[in-house]
């Protein structure tokens, strides 16, 4: 490839791309369960830089590149001297002469931008306050191996205006499906936000103030923690302002009889779900977790190699 593809949001790729990474991406996870060799990236190596914890990023990113035949560095703000404020430019500029792809976990959009304007190789987001792209990508994928197309299916998200929400919007914007969202008074979609540089075209976003009602025919019921990371000051006004967006076993009920349930993990059972439902029958989590790691090793190889046959 000879342009520099960064995914910075879901919106860095077009649905297009997203159709060859889906289907990329299931080649890929046939030939791990294959114990097949596929190794695109000899010689490639990834840096990892988190900001903020990880469990799932961390290790879908690392066992993933080393699958792939790569290799990772591993840098966190505490034992680099990006927590010695070091300027994010001129890390970008040393980190990526020294590696051919960066994936950072950070605060502000605006920091991962700066990083990817002043470097060599292709950036990844793996969860800024703003987005979190390689999740979406992951959800999407495994809506597609359980139910097939998402294109004009309905997916409800009840909960938190956050990170995760933008992302929905944008993807169904760019891949035709619907999104009910239903957030507590105050904790809203920043549409402005969403829309990023694309825009959301309205016809794929609906408000509901009542999250029983958002869930009402939809084919994903979808959540995450009430108290996003950096945002744990807010921790016990966001616990009274919740209270009543925990997904339950009758918002499921309200949803299509065969309607899945995700959530991207970590959860807290009784706060933003119930055990019923995240341990229950129509949850796909863990498949939802496994195929952070078989989407993002199609996302990597893509942004090195571009379309492969
Ligand atoms: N879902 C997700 O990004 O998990 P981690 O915070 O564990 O990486
Ligand atoms: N919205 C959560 C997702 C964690 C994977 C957060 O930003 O903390």
């Amino acid at each position: 490839m000879t342009t520099l593809t960064h995914y910075l949001q879901f919106t860095d790729l077009n649905a297009d791309e997203y159709t060859y990474l889906f289907e990329r991406a299931a080649l890929i996870k046939k030939k791990f369960k294959a114990y097949e060799k596929h190794h695109p990236l000899v010689d490639r190596t990834l840096a990892m830089i988190f900001e903020k914890a990880s469990t799932r990023t961390r290790v879908s990113f690392e066992a993933g590149m080393y699958q792939l035949g790569g290799s990772v560095v591993h840098l966190t703000t505490g034992d680099s001297q990006l927590g010695r404020a070091e300027p994010i430019e001129d890390s970008a500029k040393v980190i990526s002469r020294m590696t051919d792809l960066v994936m950072i976990r950070t605060y502000e959009q605006a920091k991962i931008e700066r990083f990817a304007a002043n470097s060599r190789v292709p950036v990844i987001n793996g969860l800024t306050n703003e987005y979190h792209p390689c999740q979406i990508l992951a959800d999407i994928f495994t809506f597609i191996e359980h139910r097939g197309s998402i294109q004009g299916k309905t997916v409800a998200w009840v909960g938190d205006g956050n990170n995760m929400a933008n992302t929905w919007l944008q993807a169904a914007s760019l891949l035709g499906f619907k999104v009910h969202v239903s957030t507590p008074r105050g904790y809203e979609v920043d549409e402005k936000l969403a829309a990023g540089a694309h825009g959301i075209s309205a016809d794929s976003y609906q408000f509901f103030s009542d999250p029983m009602e958002a869930c009402q025919g939809a084919d994903l019921v979808t959540t995450d923690v009430w108290t996003s990371m950096g945002y744990e000051a807010e921790n016990e006004a966001r616990r009274l302002a919740f209270a009543d967006w925990c997904v339950d076993t009758e918002m499921m009920a309200a949803a299509q009889p065969d309607a899945l349930f995700m959530h991207c993990l970590p959860a807290h059972r009784g706060e933003e779900v119930e055990a019923d439902v995240i341990d229950g029958p129509q949850s796909v989590v863990w498949d939802e977790a496994e195929n952070r790691m078989h989407v993002q090793k199609a996302l990597m190889e893509y942004l090195l190699l571009g379309k492969l046959a």
